[in-house]
């Protein structure tokens, strides 16, 4: 199958119940993109798909054919989404290991609502889990990136 990844045409040779994780991850070879739980439960795994977050450990790859898929390395150009200047500006992350999926996950939240409130952040960002705790950090870089 074909797979549309950061706006390139990917040829995929896989199991169409193939988590879309594994294929971005070890076919692809984009490693941005995080496995933590593998069962939707940490939100490390996410990614876009049409510029919705999804959670790529639980989302067949047949599911994202004629879709285009976003990951982290996509994000940006040069890693100068307002998002990711605010991570930098703020030094958000600790370990940096859940810190792509909380990436997608507030830009995905940033597209649909462009200025959130407060209530808007901790419940877009509810399933997204950091060991670390940086949740904090994470919250007012959301803040400043969207101005
Ligand atoms: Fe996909 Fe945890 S690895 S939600």
């Amino acid at each position: 199958m074909k797979l549309k990844i950061n706006h390139q045409i990917h040829a995929v040779d896989a199991d169409g119940t193939t988590p879309l994780l594994w294929v971005i991850r070890e076919q692809i070879g984009m490693t941005g993109t995080k496995f933590g739980c593998g069962v939707g439960m940490c939100g490390a795994c996410t990614v876009h798909l049409d510029g919705e977050a999804i959670r790529s450990c639980i989302t067949p790859v047949s599911a994202c054919e004629g879709r285009h898929v976003t990951t982290i390395e996509g994000l940006s150009k040069n890693g100068d989404h307002p998002l990711q200047k605010a991570w930098v500006q703020l030094d958000v992350p600790q370990c940096g290991y859940c810190q792509s999926g909380q990436l997608m996950s507030a830009a995905a939240l940033l597209k649909r609502t462009p200025k959130p409130t407060d209530e808007d952040i901790v419940s877009a960002m509810s399933g997204n889990i950091c060991r670390c705790g940086t949740y904090g950090r994470i919250r007012c870089a959301i803040k400043v990136a969207a101005g």
